[in-house]
């Protein structure tokens, strides 16, 4: 053979190796485009659904205002014996209608007064299993008195915890939230710190069972062994489903806890975390837990490039969580400028007009600080106890709440006036 004739058909090789790989990409794009233009993939090429998240049987609608559920179970849940699971069924024996993981109840309960008689309160819990015909599950944490102080431990969860029995009722309003995993082929994260961990374990069973071909990484912290739950549930998930990757993360383990065996990584859940387990992927976030987690990985990951759009959380209470992106999929307002002067807030029924404080977290804090009582829940959102109607003037949301105010109406809880506001309060 020629040193002509070699060369030719070292081109042609190249050449066709070339042609190969160009029609492969080519072929790829085209059915990716021909998805998008049909609505069927994220922008980010995961595959997305467009039917019904949880399809709801005939029978099964949803309910208005508060409906009576039977407790039916109760079950400690952790070492520590400070967590329990309620499972709950409708009084009525009426079909129980599905819900999206990741979305809470709303509870009216009516706990002992300090004093004397009983008080009505409003809290929230998430839901901490999948969707199944048959009951739901809440898993609640006590909550003791802060150390060195003087305040009555949780009124909602030690009454839970303490009063609540197997055969007791309890008034519940439907399933309600915006926090909730999609149905779709993007990878995710599950990020959960302490009792966070309830709606991301309504994900994780809903997923596996739902898509188990989905990737999904749990990363669950606690301070040590004898405060986390449902651990052989976990690993057994893992087991069955390589896809499954679960990071169990010890802040301060026992001396009997051991590295490898019992957890996988000592110390916080923070960004060099996720950069030392997790693939280059499109992955999305859904990070729920105690208000410095929240405040501190937020922003992180934000800061790492995870795009706004792929950051979804849940506070179990007060917190203020600065988004240096704009939040795209709430479509919330802008925040108003919390340093703007000469913006008053007129409380109509209470016959006081005030300057706004810059700095204050939202119109319920603001209202209280100056003596106007206004009824509220779980402050953060989820509820509606608060919801006040806006004679004039208008207020803004970091980001949208999970209960939808009616219009004309604020939840004075996570909101701030965005002009001079009058409030019917
Ligand atoms: C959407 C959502 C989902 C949730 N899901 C869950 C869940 O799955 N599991 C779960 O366990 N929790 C969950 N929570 C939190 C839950 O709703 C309650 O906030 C929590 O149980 C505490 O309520 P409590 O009535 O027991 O405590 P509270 O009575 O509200 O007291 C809270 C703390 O404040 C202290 N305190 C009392 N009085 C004062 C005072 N005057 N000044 C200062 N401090 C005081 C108490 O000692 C206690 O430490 C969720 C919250 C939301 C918003
Ligand atoms: S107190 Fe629950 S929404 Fe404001």
């Amino acid at each position: 053979m020629t040193s002509l004739r070699l060369l030719l058909w070292i081109v042609f090789g190249i050449t066709l190796q070339l042609g190969t790989f160009l029609g492969v990409a080519f072929w790829r794009h085209w059915r990716e485009f021909s998805a998008l233009k049909s609505g069927l993939v994220a922008a980010d090429g995961a595959t997305a659904w467009n039917g019904p998240l949880v399809v709801q049987q005939p029978g099964h609608e949803s309910w208005v205002g508060f409906r009576p559920f039977r407790v039916v179970r109760k079950v400690i849940e952790d070492q520590a014996e400070s967590i329990r699971s309620f499972y709950l069924e409708p009084e009525d024996g009426q079909p129980l209608p599905s819900f999206k993981p990741g979305q809470f109840l709303t509870f009216r309960l009516e706990v002992p007064a300090a004093t004397g008689g009983l008080e009505p309160i409003v809290r929230c819990y998430s839901l901490s299993d999948a969707p199944t015909p048959d009951y739901y599950r809440i898993s609640i944490k006590r909550v003791p008195a802060p150390p060195a102080s003087s305040w009555p431990p949780g009124r909602s969860s030690t009454y839970l915890h303490d009063h609540i029995e197997v055969g007791d009722l309890l008034q519940v309003r439907a399933p309600a939230g915006h926090f909730y995993l999609d149905r779709s082929d993007a990878p995710v994260v599950l990020v959960a710190g302490g009792i966070g961990i309830t709606p991301l374990l309504s994900m994780l069973n809903w997923s596996l069972a739902e898509q188990p071909g989905r990737e999904i990484w749990l990363f669950y912290g606690v301070r040590n062994s004898r405060e986390l739950i449902m651990k052989a549930h976990l690993e057994a998930l893992a087991t069955a489903h390589p896809n499954f990757h679960l990071r169990l993360c010890f802040s301060q383990p026992l001396p009997d806890d051991q590295l490898s065996r019992d957890y996988q990584h000592q110390g916080r859940m923070d960004i060099p975390l996720f950069r030392q387990e997790l693939r280059l992927r499109p992955y999305h976030f859904y990070v729920c837990g105690p208000t410095p987690l929240m405040e501190t990985l937020i922003p992180a990951l934000e800061d790492w490039g995870v795009p706004a759009a792929h950051i979804h959380f849940e506070a179990f209470g007060p917190a203020s969580i600065k988004r240096q992106q704009p939040d795209a999929l709430s479509g919330a307002e802008t925040l108003a400028q919390e340093t703007a002067s000469g913006i008053l807030v007129n409380f109509a029924k209470s016959g006081r007009q005030l300057a706004w404080q810059s700095g204050t977290a939202n119109l319920l804090e603001f209202a209280e600080a100056n003596g106007i009582s206004i009824n509220s829940g779980c402050r953060a959102g989820g509820c509606g106890s608060c919801q006040t109607r806006i004679a004039s003037g208008a207020v803004s949301y970091r980001q949208a709440p999970d209960f939808d105010p009616e219009p004309g109406t604020c939840l004075m809880c996570v909101c701030t006036p965005k002009t001079s506001v009058t409030l019917e309060a």
